[in-house]
């Protein structure tokens, strides 16, 4: 509280009015001699990932104060997947400003960030690695499994799962009732390895997050006592002035994405840790992820792309015990929120035989190879990105097919169930305009809807490519972060019906096969989208700064080196105002 720089134009007053008001909760002076622990609190019940977690926050302050701290819990902003509108992606940003201000402008010496749902942890982490103070990750947890009849459910590859199967007419309106009270059937965040659950392992890898931290359900003790060491862990961060940057090197980076890989996690990470790198000034690039990719056997059989779930995970040693298997490959000396090396942390750590099914030994993997593949090509010229792992029919990952186009996620949604759409099970369907400008947010429509006469004939897989995102817990064929994206002139913009497209996952190639004559003629003829919604406040912000998929879509400014590099995005707005 004494480092307090708040001030009023006159130090001894502005000193005396602090005493009086340090003065609230019964706190005394001596408290604001120790080290002040900030929680970022998430607790939201809209955000339903975050509702349960203020016995948690309780435990993290129990733990503060018993190892010497003073806690101080704040409000953040808490953002939920499927009730944030138009996506949870566009307000990241916004909650990572939010974190980094926060820290930086109150008086507090650390910090624990409480993320749980997908994009609270890379927020939290882009602005405690900008504010650099001591921080360290916590989450409320992953939900315990669901079940149906017998069968394990996962929120929420299942959802998608049923919802497809009661649109094939394979399940009944009643069963597809009594399946949706089974999907998210306790407190927690999403349980398969989706973008939640990823985003926490590669804290973990990274060194940001106490080891264990990731994969203990939200229910258990474990997870209370987990909330209770993290109090204390934050403390002795803050004793030896262990910053943010003192642990996100270049090589724990690689840690983490080396995890990605292993676990078969989310796509979105991919985006999340290039953002939060360059926080840092560590320039991630897509290359670093394919590179590391090839070399890292896929290990964690969990879903989508495997059979089990966070809470399995859990009881097999959760990231810990991915992490001892993976050890020959990591980065070991890197520096962790423990205090120790990440090698250090893992010297005790045993993968016990009975959970062989679940982490697979070194080398005997599920995959020799990582869960996700780099693709460039005259279609996505600065990459996109695919999760071959996660596709059902896994002979379309080398496929040749004739484009059908929406040109927007509302077209795709008015057309796609139409009967009379020109549409075959070798069609590739192609969703423009749906990026990080485009949409605005690239929310999660990647996964675009197989048509309902093709679900009727059997088909569950198709070839669909797109500038926006797809949810860590869907599956399926599925190009995504095609960048650059189409409303900035990106070439998947100048796609058309019946256009033929090629994707050959073994060689990462994209491409349209249109010849560059007639690609060159479309790029003079195209316009810049006209938006009429945002023409003021955060949406009008995003819109202007937001960067590409390759570079993380952070904000321009946010980065160590403001840069603007979508010129087009300006002209874009110069055109709206000319015709204003
Ligand atoms: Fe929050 Fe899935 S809805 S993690």
């Amino acid at each position: 509280m004494k480092k307090s720089h708040t001030s009023y134009g006159d130090a001894g007053f502005s000193q005396f009015l602090r005493m009086a008001f340090q003065r609230h909760l019964g706190h005394d002076e001596a408290d604001f001699e120790k080290p002040i622990i900030g929680i970022c609190n998430t607790y939201s019940e809209v955000n339903r990932c975050h509702s349960h977690i203020k016995p948690l926050v309780e435990a993290i302050k129990q733990g503060v104060i018993a190892a010497g701290g003073t806690p101080l819990e704040f409000p953040m902003i808490s953002l939920g997947e499927m009730f944030i509108s138009p996506t949870t992606m566009m307000y990241r940003n916004l909650a990572a400003m939010d974190t980094e201000e926060m820290i930086s402008a109150q008086p507090i010496d650390g910090v624990v960030l409480i993320g749980g749902c997908d994009k609270m942890l890379p927020a939290q982490l882009m602005g405690a690695a900008s504010a650099n103070k001591p921080a360290i990750a916590f989450t409320g947890g992953p939900m315990g499994n669901g079940q149906y009849k017998g069968q394990t459910l996962g929120a929420c590859s299942d959802c998608r799962h049923f919802w497809q199967e009661y649109k094939a007419g394979t399940v009944c309106e009643e069963e597809l009732k009594n399946i949706n009270a089974q999907l998210a059937p306790t407190a927690g965040h999403c349980m398969v390895m989706g973008s939640a659950s990823t985003i926490a392992a590669c804290a973990e890898a990274i060194g940001m997050m106490l080891p264990g931290a990731c994969a203990a359900p939200a229910t258990v003790n474990e997870r209370m006592r987990l909330a209770r060491e993290t109090g204390k862990a934050i403390v002795h961060l803050v004793e030896k002035d262990i910053r943010p940057s003192n642990i996100m090197s270049k090589r724990a980076f690689e840690n983490g994405i080396r995890t990605l890989m292993a676990v078969g996690g989310s796509t979105n990470a991919v985006i999340h840790l290039i953002a939060i790198a360059r926080r840092l000034g560590i320039h991630l690039t897509l290359e670093d992820f394919e590179r590391l990719s090839r070399t890292t056997p896929f290990i964690a059989n969990l879903r989508p792309a495997g059979q089990y779930q966070m809470e399995d995970l859990y009881h097999a040693g959760g990231i810990p015990a991915v992490l001892k298997e993976l050890s020959p490959l990591l980065n070991l000396n890197e520096l962790t929120v423990t205090g120790k090396t990440l090698g250090e942390n893992l010297s005790n750590v045993q993968v016990d035989e009975v959970y062989r099914n679940i982490i697979r030994p070194f080398h005997e993997p599920l995959h020799k190879d990582g869960g996700i593949t780099i693709l460039r090509g005259n279609l996505a010229p600065n990459g996109a990105i695919i999760k071959p792992k996660a596709a059902i029919n896994k002979a379309l990952l080398k496929h040749r097919g004739k484009a059908v186009v929406f040109t927007s996620i509302s077209d795709m949604e008015r057309r796609v169930n139409d009967p009379n759409l020109e549409v075959d099970q070798d069609s590739v369907l192609v969703l423009q305009n749906a990026g990080p400008v485009g949409a605005p947010g690239m929310p999660e429509a990647g996964m675009i809807p197989i048509p309902n006469k093709l679900l009727k004939q059997g088909v569950r897989d198709m070839v669909r490519l797109s500038d926006c995102r797809m949810s860590g817990t869907a599956f399926g064929t599925v190009v995504l972060h095609v960048a650059p994206e189409a409303a900035v002139g990106g070439a998947i913009g100048l796609v058309k019906d019946g256009d033929w497209i090629e994707l050959d996952v073994e060689n990462r190639s994209l491409e349209l096969l249109v010849s560059e004559e007639e690609l060159e003629r479309r790029r003079k003829e195209w316009k810049p989208p006209h938006f009429s919604d945002h023409k003021r406040g955060y949406g009008w912000l995003y819109r202007r700064h937001v960067l590409q998929a390759d570079e993380g879509c952070d904000f321009d400014f946010l980065v160590p080196e403001p840069r603007s590099i979508q010129p087009d995005i300006h002209s874009i707005h110069e055109l709206e105002e000319e015709k204003v």
